[in-house]
C-alpha cells in the first residue's frame, strides 16, 4: 500500500451538536482549526441516528453508551460538523487543543483548551478527536466513506521549476 508522507498526518475532528447549535461557538471552533495550521481536507455537516452513535463508539461498553453518550446527547441530537484535518502530528495536536475529556477537569488543568473554554457541562465537551492512527483511519472511513487518503496524499505540490 502507498505510504503517507511522514510530515502529514490525518485526523478526524468533529464539532458536536451542542456546539454546532451555537453559531458563535461553531465559528470560534472553526477559526481555531484554521488558525492552527491544519489543512481542512474535508468538511461536512451531517446528522446521525442513534445507531450511528452506538456504532461509532463501539469501543465503549453498552452501559457506557446508554449512560454517557445518551445523556450527554452527544451525536444524534442535531447536526454536527466533521473534518478531515491534515497536519504534522495532527492527531496529538488536535487532542491537545481540545484538552481533557471532562470539562471541569479541563478548566482546572488546561484552562486555555477548547473543552475548558467552550464546554457546556462536564461531558458536553464540544468536540471529538481521533486518539490514534488506527482510530483516525476507522473514524475517517466512518464519516467519509468515499474519502481515499492515499489518493489525496499522493498528489504532489505544484512545481515551479
Ligand atoms: P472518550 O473516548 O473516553 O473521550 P474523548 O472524547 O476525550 O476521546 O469518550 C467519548 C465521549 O463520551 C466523551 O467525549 C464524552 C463522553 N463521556 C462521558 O459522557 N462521560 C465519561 O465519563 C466519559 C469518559 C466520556
Ligand atoms: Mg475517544
Amino acid at each position: 500500500a502507498p505510504r503517507l508522507p511522514k510530515v502529514l498526518q490525518l485526523t478526524l475532528a468533529v464539532i458536536k451538536p451542542d456546539a454546532v447549535a451555537h453559531p458563535v461557538m461553531l465559528e470560534a471552533l472553526h477559526q481555531i482549526i484554521l488558525g492552527n495550521n491544519f489543512v481542512v481536507v474535508k468538511c461536512k455537516d451531517l446528522v446521525w441516528r442513534r445507531q450511528d452513535s452506538e456504532k461509532f463508539y463501539a469501543e465503549h461498553s453498552g452501559v457506557f453508551i446508554c449512560i454517557c453518550i445518551g445523556c450527554c446527547s452527544f451525536p444524534h441530537s442535531g447536526p454536527m460538523r466533521a473534518y478531515v484535518l491534515a497536519r504534522e502530528d495532527a492527531i496529538r495536536h488536535w487532542r491537545e487543543l481540545m484538552g481533557p475529556t471532562k470539562v471541569f477537569q479541563a478548566r482546572y488543568t488546561s484552562p486555555a483548551s477548547i473543552r475548558a473554554q467552550f464546554g457546556l457541562t462536564d461531558t458536553r465537551n464540544t468536540t471529538h478527536g481521533s486518539d490514534s492512527v488506527e482510530s483516525a483511519q476507522r473514524e475517517i472511513r466512518f464519516f467519509f466513506p468515499d474519502f481515499c487518503a492515499e489518493e489525496w496524499m499522493e498528489k504532489e505540490e505544484p512545481s515551479f521549476r
